[in-house]
């Protein structure tokens, strides 16, 4: 059956048989609209939160975008504001209690509330083996990635509770599903964000806010290319294209390739989406699976 299809219906009332027809209900593509809504990404001055914030706005919502370095995150408010969105800068250190605070609290003067929040920003500064890695690593990665997230849905959550209706969306990392070799500190983190989302959701459907989690596999951002910071740019290029071609999508992903699925899982179309995880990676973790499996 074709939905929006004029269909017959029977009902039987007493002894009396009514027969009418039913509309089937269509679904109403206005669901994917923010129009109306508030969204915070954090991490939104480049790579992968860019494109987020970029797209959320083109979906109608108003958003603040925050990192630490104001130029960029102007830069980026300015480019939304030319395709005719609406974006305000808020400068951040995310990995500080008392930041994340104030930041909460000037998209609050700005805007009177907060629909969406997207905890996109994350840190992966160094590789160091598992036998190397030290204190400083730990603690600059776990801040960010872990207490950063935590406390900002903590925060933002308290104000969705009190509207009666959120999103949260998380950015993980396939890292966080098998440790990637020579970043043990990174994947420990975004392991830890994917439990974040779980308890989260579990905790807060029953105030109607949803809780998920997006998991990129290789996105061509300035963290993905740090990853080859030490070798010189023709050899680095062929680490690259290499990396490319060891992905079953055959390429690298494009910070675009993630916003379609925040999109969704900041609207109404998801409202029924809690504690999921959409792996966004062209295929590479499903390629692990089958690779396992065949031993
Ligand atoms: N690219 C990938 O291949 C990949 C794969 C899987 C998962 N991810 C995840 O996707 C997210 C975005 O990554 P990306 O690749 O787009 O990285 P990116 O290009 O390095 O961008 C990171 C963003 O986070 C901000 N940020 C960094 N430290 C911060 C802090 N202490 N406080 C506030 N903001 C901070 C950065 O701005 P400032 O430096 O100005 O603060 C920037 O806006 C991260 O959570 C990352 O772990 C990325």
């Amino acid at each position: 059956m074709k939905a929006g299809m004029i269909i017959p219906a029977f009902m039987v009332r007493g002894n009396i048989l009514l027969l009418f027809q039913e509309e089937c209900p269509m679904f109403d593509l206005s669901k994917f609209s923010l129009k109306g809504k508030v969204a915070v990404v954090t991490g939104g001055s480049r790579g992968i939160g860019k494109a987020i914030a970029q797209g959320l706005a083109k979906a109608g919502a108003r958003v603040a975008v925050t990192s630490r370095k104001i130029d960029d995150l102007n830069a980026v408010a300015a480019e939304i504001k030319s395709f005719g969105g609406e974006a305000v800068p808020i400068q951040s250190h995310l990995g500080k209690i008392e930041e994340i605070q104030k930041m909460v609290e000037a998209v609050m003067n700005k805007f009177g509330r907060i629909d969406i929040l997207v905890n996109n920003a994350g840190a992966s500064p160094a590789m160091a083996s598992v036998l190397d890695a030290e204190e400083r690593l730990w603690e600059t990665i776990m801040n960010l990635n872990l207490k950063g997230v935590y406390f900002t849905s903590q925060a933002a959550a308290r104000i969705m509770k009190k509207q009666g209706k959120g999103k949260i969306i998380n950015i993980a990392s396939i890292d966080g599903f098998k440790p990637e070799q020579g970043v043990s500190v990174y994947s420990i983190s975004k392991a830890g964000v994917r439990m974040i989302t779980h308890a989260f959701a579990s905790e807060l459907a029953q105030f109607n806010i949803q809780v998920n989690t997006i998991a990129p596999g290789a996105v061509d951002t300035k963290m993905m290319n740090s990853h080859w910071f030490h070798l010189s740019p023709e050899e680095a290029k062929k680490a690259k294209d290499l990396t490319g071609k060891l992905i079953p999508a055959g390429r690298i992903g494009d910070p675009d390739d993630i916003a379609g699925a925040a999109v969704y899982l900041a609207s109404d179309a998801s409202d029924y989406t809690t504690g999921a995880e959409i792996v966004i990676d062209g295929g590479v973790l499903l390629a692990s699976m089958l690779k396992a499996e065949e031993g």
